[in-house]
């Protein structure tokens, strides 16, 4: 779940302590009696855990989901409750070129480049290098490497000119600080008949947050096509 680098190189006891007790809180769900073993159970840990990490960040760039904590962004309790085959399916076509923004460990990123097929491509988009090698690592040597481009971007510039067919902001988007300016960029890039999908959670970014969001999206000449339910989350389908 953590790789075996990020552990070796880890010298904050804070987070040694944190990522134990997810370890243990991680393993334990298999293990608990099925009374317990609830999909609420596991998802209340999971969000907890998840939340202690992030408590603990320990320092800079604290809007910024550490590299640490890549694992708990990837893995099968995550695809239980947030399949993306399942929350892309209406939005990817084979032959696209779709954008994962904010791809992280790639939980997305990998499932877009089956969805797109060998003829399509995935531009996976990140502000750490961190995310993206693990990234990297993840897909070499498998069929999907080719289709996946890695991209390191900064903070409101993502910086490539290629148009895309799909856009995929997952989670990423409380932690870009100018949120309009980043939007501009997106529509920038984005085909005519193009959708962008915004995803947020919601014990994180609440209910208003996201309307100012979504007003900022209506500001620059966006309009919502759609509000679509994904569990736990706030989520909106912006198009030109
Ligand atoms: C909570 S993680 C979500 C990762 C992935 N979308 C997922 O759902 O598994 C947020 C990611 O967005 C990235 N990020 C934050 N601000 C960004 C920005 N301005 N541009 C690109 N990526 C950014 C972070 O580095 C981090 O990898």
């Amino acid at each position: 779940m953590i790789s075996n680098e990020l552990l070796l190189t880890d010298t904050n006891s804070e987070f040694v302590r944190v990522r134990f007790e997810f370890v243990v809180i991680y393993f334990s769900i298999p293990a608990a009696p099925s009374r317990l073993h609830s999909t609420r159970w596991s998802l209340g840990t999971y969000l907890y855990s998840f939340n202690i990490l992030k408590r603990t960040m320990g320092g800079k760039n604290i809007h910024v989901c550490p590299v640490q904590i890549a694992g708990g962004l990837d893995n099968r309790i995550r695809k239980f409750f947030q399949n993306p085959e399942k929350i892309l399916k209406n939005h990817i076509e084979e032959g696209m070129i779709v954008l994962d923004l904010g791809c992280g460990p790639g939980f997305f990123s990998v499932e877009m480049a089956k969805m797109v097929g060998k003829s399509g491509e995935v531009i996976a988009v990140d502000l750490q290098e961190g995310m993206l090698q693990i990234l990297k690592n993840k897909i070499q040597g498998t069929e999907i490497e080719n289709r996946i481009k890695l991209h390191k971007c900064q903070e409101d510039i993502i910086g490539i000119s290629e148009k895309v067919d799909f856009v995929l902001a997952f989670y990423m988007f409380h932690e870009v600080p100018n949120q309009k300016k980043f939007l501009e960029e997106i529509k920038s890039i984005l085909k005519p008949n193009g959708n962008i999908l915004i995803v947020e959670p919601k014990f994180h970014v609440s209910k208003q947050a996201f309307e100012v969001t979504i007003k900022k999206a209506e500001e620059i000449g966006l309009i919502i096509a759609e509000i679509p339910k994904v569990l736990l989350s706030r989520a909106v389908v912006l198009k030109k």
